[in-house]
């Protein structure tokens, strides 16, 4: 299974790609994750993406195309895999549509601005193995620390208000256009299936959806 989730930062991408992973024996290919590891290790990558990532602008398209290019060839990958944060503009889109890459699900996770914020400011990360929490809706068992590890959670520097509020500002002007290519291949094509879902519920309720779609190959409502 080839699946894209897309969604505006903090719509639920990396919460709901880890069980749709997890169900299907996918990899999850984050592009967000890929570059937060190339920073913490310190590698020529990290160097060049660092202060555009805490500034929530993109990084270019070559450098983004590449990486998952060379991702998705990656013997894990051979049976499918899950892109979150990829495609994010309409070349990255094309991109894909060019290697040849058949996609079967995008499924389009829709959450309301003022959520994000909030969401945001309240999210934690564990670094090593890029798992997410929320200090309210999905909190760790003990507080601060890592269900499976018991290391300590961070924040990501990139969640401060203001770099949410510039993260959503670019992904209305860049993304949201890209999200409109799918529809049109849905709607000409028939494929891949496109699928809008209320990302404002219950964690557990929004998965139960997606996995519904992925499962029974529920109709598109768009
Ligand atoms: P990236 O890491 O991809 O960030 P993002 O898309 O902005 O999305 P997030 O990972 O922040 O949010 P999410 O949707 O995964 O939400 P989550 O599940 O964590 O990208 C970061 C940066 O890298 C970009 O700004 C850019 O600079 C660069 N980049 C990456 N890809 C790129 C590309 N393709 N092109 C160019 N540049 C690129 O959930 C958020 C919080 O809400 C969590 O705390 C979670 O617990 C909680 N939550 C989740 N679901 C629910 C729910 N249903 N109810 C309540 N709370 C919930």
């Amino acid at each position: 299974m080839r699946l894209i989730l897309l969604g505006c930062p903090g719509a639920g991408k990396g919460t709901q790609a880890r069980f749709v992973c997890e169900r299907y024996g996918i990899p999850q290919v984050s592009t967000g994750d890929m570059l937060r590891h190339a920073i913490k290790e310190g590698t020529p990558l990290g160097q060049q993406v660092k202060s555009i990532m805490q500034q929530g602008t993109l990084v270019s398209d070559d450098i983004i195309i590449e990486l998952v290019k060379e991702r998705i060839q990656e013997p894990d990958c051979k049976n499918g895999f899950l892109l979150d944060g990829f495609p994010r503009t309409l070349p990255q889109a094309e991109a894909l549509t060019h290697e040849g890459v058949t996609i079967e699900y995008v499924i389009d996770i829709h959450v309301e601005d003022e959520e994000i914020i909030h969401r945001m400011t309240g999210r934690r990360f564990h670094p090593g193995s890029g798992r997410t929490y929320h200090v309210d809706y999905h909190p760790p068992k003990q507080a601060g620390m890592d269900d499976e590890t018991g290391e300590p959670l961070i924040q990501r520097d990139d969640d401060k208000e203001e770099t949410v509020r510039k993260r959503l500002e670019v992904f209305h002007a860049q993304t949201k256009p890209m999200m409109e290519y799918y529809l049109k291949e849905f709607k000409s094509k028939g494929v891949p299936q496109f699928h809008c879902i209320d990302g404002r519920a219950k964690v557990s309720e929004v998965t139960k959806e997606i996995l519904a779609i992925l499962d029974g190959g529920v109709s598109c409502p768009s």
